[in-house]
Protein backbone atom coordinates (compact mmCIF):
# COMPACT_ATOMS: atom_id res chain seq x y z
CA UNK A 1 0.00 0.00 0.00
CA UNK A 2 1.48 3.31 -0.87
CA UNK A 3 1.86 6.14 1.84
CA UNK A 4 -0.71 8.29 0.16
CA UNK A 5 -3.29 5.16 0.31
CA UNK A 6 -2.20 4.25 3.68
CA UNK A 7 -2.60 7.91 5.21
CA UNK A 8 -6.05 8.18 3.64
CA UNK A 9 -7.03 4.44 5.86
CA UNK A 10 -5.75 6.15 8.90
CA UNK A 11 -7.53 8.88 8.35
CA UNK A 12 -10.81 6.49 7.81
CA UNK A 13 -10.09 4.33 10.41
CA UNK A 14 -9.84 7.05 13.44
CA UNK A 15 -12.10 10.11 11.28
CA UNK A 16 -9.95 12.18 11.81
CA UNK A 17 -7.87 14.66 9.05
CA UNK A 18 -5.81 16.06 12.09
CA UNK A 19 -2.05 15.40 11.83
CA UNK A 20 -0.29 16.83 15.08
CA UNK A 21 2.73 18.96 14.55
CA UNK A 22 4.42 17.69 17.88
CA UNK A 23 6.06 21.25 18.81
CA UNK A 24 7.03 21.98 22.06
CA UNK A 25 9.39 25.63 23.34
CA UNK A 26 13.25 25.74 23.55
CA UNK A 27 14.50 24.19 26.53
CA UNK A 28 18.35 24.28 28.16
CA UNK A 29 20.22 20.66 27.00
CA UNK A 30 19.97 19.39 30.39
CA UNK A 31 16.78 19.52 30.72
CA UNK A 32 15.53 18.09 27.45
CA UNK A 33 14.34 14.88 28.99
CA UNK A 34 11.31 16.79 29.85
CA UNK A 35 10.44 17.34 26.35
CA UNK A 36 10.95 13.60 25.56
CA UNK A 37 8.28 13.38 28.75
CA UNK A 38 6.18 16.00 27.71
CA UNK A 39 5.78 14.81 24.11
CA UNK A 40 4.70 10.91 25.16
CA UNK A 41 2.30 12.64 27.09
CA UNK A 42 0.30 14.66 24.70
CA UNK A 43 0.58 11.20 22.51
CA UNK A 44 -1.11 10.08 24.81
CA UNK A 45 -3.65 12.23 25.36
CA UNK A 46 -4.75 13.41 22.02
CA UNK A 47 -4.01 10.35 19.51
CA UNK A 48 -7.88 8.75 19.40
CA UNK A 49 -8.14 12.46 17.67
CA UNK A 50 -5.74 12.39 15.23
CA UNK A 51 -4.78 10.35 11.75
CA UNK A 52 -0.91 11.58 11.62
CA UNK A 53 1.63 13.11 14.04
CA UNK A 54 4.81 15.20 12.27
CA UNK A 55 8.19 15.76 14.07
CA UNK A 56 9.85 19.09 13.32
CA UNK A 57 13.33 19.42 13.69
CA UNK A 58 13.28 21.33 17.34
CA UNK A 59 12.51 18.24 18.32
CA UNK A 60 15.43 15.93 16.32
CA UNK A 61 17.57 18.46 17.73
CA UNK A 62 17.34 17.70 21.83
CA UNK A 63 15.96 14.07 21.44
CA UNK A 64 18.37 12.42 18.99
CA UNK A 65 16.90 10.86 15.89
CA UNK A 66 17.86 6.95 17.37
CA UNK A 67 17.88 8.12 21.00
CA UNK A 68 14.63 10.11 21.42
CA UNK A 69 12.66 10.65 18.21
CA UNK A 70 12.75 6.76 17.47
CA UNK A 71 11.12 6.01 20.65
CA UNK A 72 8.13 8.54 19.71
CA UNK A 73 7.74 7.33 16.17
CA UNK A 74 7.62 3.50 17.41
CA UNK A 75 5.02 4.83 20.16
CA UNK A 76 3.09 6.47 17.23
CA UNK A 77 3.13 3.48 15.20
CA UNK A 78 1.94 1.52 18.13
CA UNK A 79 -1.37 4.15 18.38
CA UNK A 80 -2.18 2.98 14.96
CA UNK A 81 -1.11 6.51 13.16
CA UNK A 82 1.47 7.64 10.36
CA UNK A 83 4.64 9.33 11.43
CA UNK A 84 5.74 12.09 9.34
CA UNK A 85 9.47 14.59 9.66
CA UNK A 86 9.08 17.81 8.58
CA UNK A 87 12.51 17.55 7.66
CA UNK A 88 12.09 19.91 4.47
CA UNK A 89 14.91 18.38 2.84
CA UNK A 90 16.35 20.82 1.38
CA UNK A 91 20.06 20.64 -0.11
CA UNK A 92 21.86 18.27 -2.92
CA UNK A 93 20.81 14.59 -3.80
CA UNK A 94 23.38 13.05 -2.51
CA UNK A 95 23.06 14.62 0.88
CA UNK A 96 18.87 14.36 0.61
CA UNK A 97 19.73 10.40 -0.40
CA UNK A 98 21.33 9.76 3.55
CA UNK A 99 19.08 12.43 5.03
CA UNK A 100 16.14 10.28 3.78
CA UNK A 101 18.35 6.51 4.82
CA UNK A 102 18.50 8.01 8.21
CA UNK A 103 14.97 9.09 8.86
CA UNK A 104 13.78 5.88 7.23
CA UNK A 105 15.69 3.78 9.49
CA UNK A 106 14.19 5.38 12.09
CA UNK A 107 11.13 4.65 11.26
CA UNK A 108 9.07 7.93 9.41
CA UNK A 109 6.97 6.85 6.67
CA UNK A 110 6.84 10.32 4.83
CA UNK A 111 9.41 13.00 4.39
CA UNK A 112 8.69 16.73 3.54
CA UNK A 113 10.55 18.39 1.06
CA UNK A 114 11.59 21.19 -0.64
CA UNK A 115 11.13 21.80 -4.46
CA UNK A 116 13.16 24.89 -4.51
CA UNK A 117 16.33 22.33 -5.17
CA UNK A 118 14.77 21.21 -8.16
CA UNK A 119 14.83 17.18 -9.45
CA UNK A 120 18.53 16.48 -10.86
CA UNK A 121 20.89 16.17 -8.40
CA UNK A 122 17.95 17.67 -5.97
CA UNK A 123 15.06 15.56 -4.80
CA UNK A 124 15.30 12.57 -7.47
CA UNK A 125 17.66 11.05 -5.37
CA UNK A 126 14.73 11.45 -2.46
CA UNK A 127 11.94 10.42 -4.49
CA UNK A 128 14.18 6.94 -5.61
CA UNK A 129 14.81 6.30 -1.52
CA UNK A 130 11.32 7.02 -0.88
CA UNK A 131 10.28 4.32 -3.51
CA UNK A 132 12.48 1.88 -3.21
CA UNK A 133 11.18 1.85 0.96
CA UNK A 134 7.50 2.62 -0.24
CA UNK A 135 7.66 5.93 1.89
CA UNK A 136 6.03 9.23 1.13
CA UNK A 137 7.44 12.41 -0.06
CA UNK A 138 5.11 15.62 0.63
CA UNK A 139 6.51 19.13 -1.15
CA UNK A 140 6.10 22.54 0.12
CA UNK A 141 4.25 24.56 -2.31
CA UNK A 142 2.77 27.39 -0.18
CA UNK A 143 4.31 28.08 3.26
CA UNK A 144 1.72 29.18 5.61
CA UNK A 145 3.65 32.40 6.89
CA UNK A 146 3.55 35.66 5.95
CA UNK A 147 6.98 35.70 4.31
CA UNK A 148 5.99 33.12 2.05
CA UNK A 149 4.88 35.64 -0.59
CA UNK A 150 8.51 36.41 -1.12
CA UNK A 151 9.71 33.18 -2.42
CA UNK A 152 6.40 30.71 -3.22
CA UNK A 153 4.54 33.68 -4.40
CA UNK A 154 6.97 35.11 -6.73
CA UNK A 155 5.99 35.35 -10.59
CA UNK A 156 8.74 33.28 -12.78
CA UNK A 157 9.17 32.41 -16.06
CA UNK A 158 9.04 28.62 -16.16
CA UNK A 159 12.25 26.93 -17.14
CA UNK A 160 10.34 24.53 -19.51
CA UNK A 161 7.86 26.17 -21.49
CA UNK A 162 9.42 30.05 -21.19
CA UNK A 163 6.11 31.20 -19.79
CA UNK A 164 5.04 33.73 -16.67
CA UNK A 165 3.81 31.62 -13.87
CA UNK A 166 3.22 31.40 -10.48
CA UNK A 167 6.15 29.60 -8.62
CA UNK A 168 3.53 27.51 -6.35
CA UNK A 169 1.41 27.02 -9.62
CA UNK A 170 4.77 25.54 -10.86
CA UNK A 171 5.70 23.58 -7.32
CA UNK A 172 2.07 22.30 -7.61
CA UNK A 173 2.41 21.17 -11.06
CA UNK A 174 6.12 19.53 -10.14
CA UNK A 175 4.62 17.45 -7.23
CA UNK A 176 2.01 15.99 -10.23
CA UNK A 177 4.90 15.42 -12.72
CA UNK A 178 7.40 14.21 -9.63
CA UNK A 179 4.33 11.86 -8.30
CA UNK A 180 4.39 13.31 -4.85
CA UNK A 181 1.89 12.41 -2.38
CA UNK A 182 1.38 15.23 -0.80
CA UNK A 183 1.64 19.10 -1.40
CA UNK A 184 1.61 21.23 1.90
CA UNK A 185 -0.26 24.39 1.50
CA UNK A 186 -0.68 27.08 4.16
CA UNK A 187 -4.32 27.27 5.75
CA UNK A 188 -3.50 30.67 6.09
CA UNK A 189 -3.81 31.07 2.61
CA UNK A 190 -7.58 28.97 1.33
CA UNK A 191 -6.98 30.67 -2.44
CA UNK A 192 -4.01 29.02 -2.72
CA UNK A 193 -5.35 25.87 -1.74
CA UNK A 194 -7.85 26.57 -4.15
CA UNK A 195 -5.65 27.39 -6.86
CA UNK A 196 -3.08 24.30 -6.22
CA UNK A 197 -6.07 21.55 -5.97
CA UNK A 198 -7.57 22.75 -9.56
CA UNK A 199 -4.14 21.09 -10.70
CA UNK A 200 -4.03 18.82 -8.01
CA UNK A 201 -7.48 17.20 -7.61
CA UNK A 202 -7.13 14.32 -5.74
CA UNK A 203 -3.79 12.72 -7.07
CA UNK A 204 -2.03 14.12 -4.31
CA UNK A 205 -3.31 15.31 -0.81
CA UNK A 206 -3.26 18.79 0.29
CA UNK A 207 -1.80 19.10 3.79
CA UNK A 208 -2.25 22.79 5.09
CA UNK A 209 -0.84 23.86 8.69
CA UNK A 210 -1.47 27.09 9.95
CA UNK A 211 -4.81 26.67 12.01
CA UNK A 212 -5.21 28.44 15.37
CA UNK A 213 -1.92 30.07 16.31
CA UNK A 214 -1.19 31.59 12.79
CA UNK A 215 -4.90 32.20 11.92
CA UNK A 216 -6.30 30.18 9.56
CA UNK A 217 -9.35 28.06 10.24
CA UNK A 218 -10.25 24.58 10.11
CA UNK A 219 -13.27 24.99 8.20
CA UNK A 220 -11.71 27.65 5.54
CA UNK A 221 -9.05 25.19 4.57
CA UNK A 222 -11.25 22.27 4.22
CA UNK A 223 -13.61 24.08 2.00
CA UNK A 224 -10.99 25.14 -0.18
CA UNK A 225 -9.77 21.94 -0.88
CA UNK A 226 -7.59 21.13 2.47
CA UNK A 227 -7.13 16.72 2.71
CA UNK A 228 -5.20 17.28 6.12
CA UNK A 229 -4.95 19.87 8.69
CA UNK A 230 -1.02 20.31 10.56
CA UNK A 231 -2.34 21.85 13.63
CA UNK A 232 0.67 22.45 16.35
CA UNK A 233 0.59 24.89 19.54
CA UNK A 234 -3.33 25.11 19.09
CA UNK A 235 -3.19 21.54 20.64
CA UNK A 236 0.47 21.22 22.31
CA UNK A 237 -0.08 24.03 24.39
CA UNK A 238 -3.65 23.88 25.16
CA UNK A 239 -4.58 23.71 28.54
CA UNK A 240 -6.23 20.34 28.24
CA UNK A 241 -4.74 18.89 24.84
CA UNK A 242 -7.01 16.23 24.63
CA UNK A 243 -10.30 18.10 24.49
CA UNK A 244 -8.67 21.03 22.26
CA UNK A 245 -7.96 17.88 19.49
CA UNK A 246 -11.18 16.20 20.13
CA UNK A 247 -13.16 19.27 19.24
CA UNK A 248 -10.89 20.06 16.15
CA UNK A 249 -11.20 16.32 15.10
CA UNK A 250 -15.27 16.91 15.80
CA UNK A 251 -15.40 19.89 13.58
CA UNK A 252 -13.35 19.05 10.42
CA UNK A 253 -16.00 15.81 10.65
CA UNK A 254 -19.22 18.00 10.49
CA UNK A 255 -17.76 19.72 6.98
P1 LIG B 1 1.35 25.56 14.51
O1 LIG B 1 1.79 25.64 15.92
O2 LIG B 1 1.39 26.88 13.81
O3 LIG B 1 2.47 24.61 13.85
O4 LIG B 1 0.05 24.85 14.33
C1 LIG B 1 2.54 24.33 12.50
C2 LIG B 1 3.54 23.26 12.27
O5 LIG B 1 3.62 23.05 10.88
C3 LIG B 1 4.89 23.46 10.42
N1 LIG B 1 4.61 24.33 9.31
C4 LIG B 1 4.89 24.03 8.10
N2 LIG B 1 5.47 22.94 7.63
N3 LIG B 1 5.18 23.85 5.50
C5 LIG B 1 5.61 22.85 6.32
O6 LIG B 1 6.16 21.87 5.83
C6 LIG B 1 4.59 24.97 5.93
O7 LIG B 1 4.16 25.84 5.18
C7 LIG B 1 4.45 25.06 7.30
N4 LIG B 1 3.89 25.99 8.06
C8 LIG B 1 4.02 25.50 9.32
C9 LIG B 1 5.61 24.16 11.51
O8 LIG B 1 6.98 23.89 11.43
C10 LIG B 1 4.96 23.56 12.70
O9 LIG B 1 5.57 22.31 13.02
Amino acid sequence: MSFKVRMQEAAKSRGSKIVLALDFQYEAPENRQKVLIEAQRILKAVHPYVCGVKINHHLVLPLGTFDGVQLLVEQIHSQGLIAIMDAKVNDIGATNQVIAEYYYAAGFDALIANPFVGWDEGLKPLFEVSQRLNRGVILLCYMSHKGASEGYGQTIIDSETGEKTLQYISFAKKALKWGADGAVVGATYPEKIRDIKQILGQKVSIYSPGVGAQGGTAETAIKAGANFLIVGREITRAGNPSRVASQLCDSVKRL
